[in-house]
């Protein structure tokens, strides 16, 4: 069948809305496709190698398989042709975000992706903020467990901290963001992506310091972060900076953002062992656990916002999916380049996910 791809179907119990999802069969694409079927939407599968493509497909005989890369343009405009929306898992994002986002616009679907990488958070919107929003078309970088977590969890805790100090336009002096996980083993996409960032950086790091990311070299500070029970006091390295730096300060005038993680989750991301992640249930988790806690500070008042859960693949595929859905039912969507903080009132997005996906807990 063909569908015209300029249509914009939307959702109806008769005709439930299809999402193509870029990188389907990738180990996060397969946690979003299975989401997005949890929720009654029907996936197109698409990514670029036709054998891991088809051998998805087996797996979901009665969905349709649509091999696309990111160097075609019209394969791009198949795998979105009769699509409501567009979800790209595939990564380096550095190398396919801006050609999906292209065929989005093309096609006028919305478009979500799960990058990690904060340049190309960055990347996008200087390149697409003013065109999406010039077309009427919507881009959410980063609805992930890096970059779409950190940043709904911090505008919860500012909650109605948004107007900036009339001198110096800061609504929120700093934003601490402090990752614990139990382990980590990272994805072939993890590693390569973590290569592609560390490589655009010359082996520095960013830091977001005095309302701006900058680069830094050197070792990164280590400390200790007192961590909610029943994780307590850890040595944290300091200074690990994610996307969120780059998609918090879209819609928060905040002048600092430090970043804080584990040093046993970031020797693990270190070591050699090449193995991944291994599933523990039938939903395909790993038994890693996470507790991400964010502080923001103003004047000296300090709030807070705490999620918990397991497998950080597994829980950005339900973040992705609820933005996807909150999208798809809003007939008055915004246009732009919007990230999940601003997307929906952050405290009501955290909490539909907290039945099954995570544990909340909010100071104000
Ligand atoms: N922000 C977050 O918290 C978060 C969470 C999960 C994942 N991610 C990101 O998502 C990406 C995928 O991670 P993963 O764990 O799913 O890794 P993975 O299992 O290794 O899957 C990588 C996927 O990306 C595809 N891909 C890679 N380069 C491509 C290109 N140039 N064109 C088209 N497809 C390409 C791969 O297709 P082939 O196998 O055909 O190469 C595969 O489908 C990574 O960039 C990772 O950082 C971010």
């Amino acid at each position: 069948m063909t569908t015209d791809h300029r249509t914009r179907p939307h959702a109806t119990p008769a005709t439930p809305a299809r999402v193509t999802v870029m990188g389907a069969y990738g180990h996060t694409g397969r946690f979003v496709v299975a989401e997005l079927r949890r929720h009654g939407l029907v996936p197109i599968l698409s990514g670029r190698t036709p054998q891991r493509l088809a051998a998805l497909g087996e797996l979901h005989p009665d969905l349709e398989t649509r091999p696309a890369t990111v160097d075609d343009p019209d394969s791009l405009d198949r795998a979105l042709a009769g699509a409501s929306a567009v979800i790209n898992c595939a990564g380096p994002f550095a190398s396919t975000a801006a050609p999906v986002i292209d065929a989005a616009l093309r096609a006028h679907v919305p478009y979500l992706d799960v990058t990690a990488e904060t340049e190309v958070v960055l990347d996008t919107l200087a390149a697409y903020g003013d065109r999406a929003r010039a077309a009427g078309g919507l881009i959410v970088p980063a609805v992930a467990f890096y970059g779409g977590l950190g940043d709904l969890l911090a505008t919860a805790a500012a909650g109605d901290w948004t107007t900036g100090d009339a001198d110096t336009g800061t609504a929120v002096d700093r934003i601490s963001i402090a990752y614990a996980l139990s382990g980590w083993r990272p994805t072939d996409g993890t590693r390569i992506t973590g290569q592609v960032s560390s490589a655009r950086r010359s082996g520095g790091r960013i830091l977001y310091a005095d309302g701006r990311l900058r680069t830094r070299s050197g070792d990164a500070p280590r400390a200790d972060w007192t961590f909610p029970d029943p994780i307590g006091t850890r040595p944290v390295v300091g200074e690990f900076t994610m996307a969120d730096s780059a998609t918090i300060p879209t819609h928060l005038a905040v002048k600092d953002i430090d970043t804080c993680m584990t040093v046993s989750a970031v020797d693990d991301l270190r070591s050699a062992d090449p193995s991944g992640p291994v599933a523990v249930d039938e939903s395909g988790r790993s038994a890693q656990t996470f507790l991400v806690e964010v502080v923001a500070t103003r004047d000296g008042e300090t709030r807070r916002a705490v999620a918990s859960g397991q497998d950080i693949y597994a829980v950005t595929a339900p973040l992705v999916v609820e933005a996807a859905r909150r999208v798809l039912a809003d007939p008055h969507r915004p246009s732009g380049v919007v990230t999940a903080g601003a997307l929906a009132d952050p405290r009501d997005f955290l909490t539909s996910l907290a039945p099954g996906h995570l544990t909340l807990d909010f100071t104000n």
